[in-house]
This record gives structure tokens, sequence and C-alpha cells, in this order.
């Protein structure tokens, strides 16, 4: 049986892992959970799974909690996070908060030899080399949940990296892929909110309907699967029917495919390297006659240039960039700036940010609190 800790057990993608656990009684316990402060959830999760060690990152919800579940282990704030992470009977951690904060525990989870269930992109795209460097040195598995990432994981299995041509990343193109600039001018919280394809917590459906989620899923490839950058292509593919694509030098091209459900790539991390018995109803194929190819629109969708930018900067630029599209999407949803200037502001702050190296865990967080003020005050002086 399978001993698992979720950081991040209340959000969309933790609440699939343990519909998957659910699903696959006999292969899974659930040793610990983490969440920011939704404890009404954790207090159901809790009571079902039985967890050896909860963590609650608002310390006031912490203690409450606590109180609703006396003869369980509470641990407040990042010791919290952390010590579900290194949870002793975990064997794997599944990598599921929202943002950067996430990657704090996902180091201590590597550290402590656990294998990564990752679905937080924002910690490879902030500690990237960092997080690679630990994953080597410690030999932990780094198995990939976002659906892209799962789909190029699965079709590079048994093949050799110097086959590779290119990684094809498929984008729905989100919600906004039709609109004219002036539309786009107009956009709503209510309408960037209400993804096509895929149904996901507000930030990465946010990022989304930018396409930065896209720009961010380039950057989390590139460490994944240390391809050239110019080797990762984005296609606007509506469906989302076909997840991602690899093409080999001998221009066989191998795609992972399926309706557009997180459940699929959860499951087959919690599994790997088995496959188990899925969750879904088979494909029908005549109901999705059509799979239709576009090329990206980076002048319209700016985040998209401007992560290939971030990337081929390299050293801090990424994590710089992530941090504060964090801030831009916190305030875009606070209704405090407009859709497009999330874009427009991110540009502007990222033009005027001097690249550092990135070594350690601490260079990662200066950075990354460096961009979030920067983001913030940027409001105060454009407002
Ligand atoms: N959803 C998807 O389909 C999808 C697909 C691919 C990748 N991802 C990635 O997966 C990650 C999670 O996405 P999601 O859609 O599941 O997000 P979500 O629904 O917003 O859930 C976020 C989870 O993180 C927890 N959290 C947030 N801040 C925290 C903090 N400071 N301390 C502890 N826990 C905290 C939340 O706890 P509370 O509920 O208590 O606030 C919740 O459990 C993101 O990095 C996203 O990019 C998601």
């Amino acid at each position: 049986m399978k001993q698992i800790a979720i950081l991040g057990s209340t959000g969309s993608i933790g609440r699939n892992a343990l519909n998957v656990a659910r699903h696959l009684k006999s292969r899974f316990r659930i040793v610990a959970l983490a969440a920011r402060g939704n404890i009404d959830l954790l207090e159901q999760q809790a009571r079902e799974f039985q967890p050896l060690i909860i963590g609650v990152y608002d310390p006031v919800k912490a203690r409450e909690l606590q109180k609703r579940l006396p003869h369980q282990t509470v641990v407040a704030g990042m010791e919290g996070l952390k010590a579900v992470a290194v949870c002793q009977e975990a064997e794997m951690v599944i990598s599921a908060i929202a943002g950067t904060l996430g990657l704090q525990p996902t180091i201590e989870a590597i550290l402590a030899g656990k294998n990564i269930g990752l679905a937080n992109k924002e910690a490879l795209v902030s500690g990237g080399s960092l997080v690679m460097r630990l994953v080597k040195e410690r030999r932990v598995q780094l198995i990939p949940i976002d659906s892209e990432h799962s789909a190029i994981f699965q079709c590079l299995k048994g093949e050799k990296q110097s086959a590779v041509n290119r990684i094809v990343l498929t984008s729905s193109g989100g919600p906004f892929r039709t609109w004219v600039d002036e539309q786009l001018l107009g956009v709503t919280v209510e309408q960037a909110l209400n993804h096509p394809t895929w149904k996901m917590g507000p930030k990465v459906t946010i990022d989304s309907s930018t396409l930065m989620n896209k720009g961010l899923e380039v950057i989390e490839a590139y460490w994944l699967f240390n391809v050239a950058l110019d080797k990762i292509e984005v296609i606007i593919h509506p469906q989302s029917i076909i997840h991602s694509l690899v093409e080999f030098r001998d221009n066989s091209m191998l795609a992972q495919m399926g309706v557009p459900n997180m459940i699929v790539p959860i499951q087959y991390a919690m599994t790997y390297p088995d496959r188990a018995l899925g969750l879904l109803e088979p494909f029908d194929f005549v109901k999705h006659e059509k799979l239709e190819f576009f090329k990206p629109d980076m002048n319209k969708f700016r985040c998209l240039a401007l992560s290939y930018e971030a990337i081929r900067q390299g050293g801090s630029m990424p994590c710089y960039m992530n941090a504060a599209n964090e801030v831009l999407v916190q305030r875009f949803l606070a209704g405090e700036i407009s859709w497009s200037e999330i874009s427009h502001q991110l540009e502007c702050l990222m033009s005027s940010h001097q690249v550092q190296q990135i070594n350690t865990l601490e260079d990662v967080l200066a950075v990354d609190n460096q961009a979030r003020e920067e983001a913030a005050k940027f409001e105060v002086m454009s407002g």
C-alpha cells in the first residue's frame, strides 16, 4: 500500500487526488494533509482518511481545527506544511498548493527522500535549478501532474533524450482566444474565471486566460525534460483532447490523449509506474470529430512571450516573473487592475529587474519577495 501526503488537499488537485484514493482504496493510505484555512473541508477529509498529521497554514484556523479534532495532530503555519512534507510514513508527497508558497515544503519533501507528484508548477518555475539539483542528489522521482507534462512524461517513457526533435505543449487558448483587442480591454473577473475546457482553482484559471499558465508550463517542461528552449513549442488546440505530444528525430510523433479531466494525470502520478483501472467513461471518438490547431498569438497574449523571455534570460528572471504575476493576478481578482494590465505591468516590472544568480532557497525567496513588493508598489505608482 502506497502511503501518500497531500499538500493542498482542499484544492481542485488535492480533492481529485483524494477521489483517486477513494477509488483505489486498497492501493493507497493517506497519511498527511495540508491546506491554508478551509478547515471545514479539512475536517471532513481528516474524519474520512484519518491522517497522522494535518498542517494548516493559518494559525487561527489551525487552533480551531485542533479543537474540533482533539485526537489528531494539527500543526500550524509553515511548520505544519513542512511537517506534512516530511511525514515519516509518506512515500510520496503530492505538491498541490497553489503558488510559490508550495516551494519550501516541496523542497523539504525532496530532502526527506520523498517521491513527488508535482502539480505546483510555480515551485519549478521559481526554483527550477535548485529543485532539479536536489531531485538528482536525493534520487527521488519527480512525477508531473500537470496534464501536459504528464502527457510528455508518458510519451517519453523508454525513449532516448537524443531522439527528441521537439516537445509540443497544447493549450486550449483560454476563454479569450478569439477576442479582439478592444474586447480584451473590458474583460471581467467572471469571464476570465470561465475556462472553456478545464475546471481549476482561480489562480491557474486566470493564468490560463492570459496564457501565462502555458508560459509557466514551458518553463516547467524546460526543467522537467532537460530540453533546449527552442525545442519546446506551444500550439493552440481548443478541444484539449491532445494533452501534449513529442516529435522524434524520425518524424514519428507520440501524443497522449483523452477527455480533459485532471483525474487521469493525478491517478497516473499516484500509481506510477503502474496503470490502474480508471474512473472515466470510454472515450467516444464520434463526439470529438474535430481537432483543431492554431499558432498562439504572442502579441495578444504577451505573458506567453514574456515566459520564453524569462527562461532565456535565466537566473532570477523566471522567479521574479512568477511572483510578480501572482501579485498581479490577485490584484485583478480583487478588482484593482484590469485583465490587460496583468501583462502590461508584468512586462514593465520585468524590464526593470536585474537578473541575479539563484543557488539556494534563500536566493529564491529573496527574489520572490522583491518581486512581490515591486508588483505591489507598481500599483501605487500607476494608480
Ligand atoms: N486545477 C488544475 O486542474 C491544475 C492543473 C494543473 C496544475 N495545477 C496546479 O496545481 C496547483 C494547485 O492548483 P488548484 O487548481 O488545485 O488550486 P486551488 O483549487 O486554488 O487549491 C489550492 C490549494 O492550496 C492550498 N493553499 C493555498 N495557499 C496555501 C498556503 N499558504 N498554505 C497551505 N495551503 C495553501 C489551498 O488551501 P485552502 O483551500 O485552505 O485555501 C488549497 O488546498 C497550482 O500550482 C496549479 O497551477 C492545477
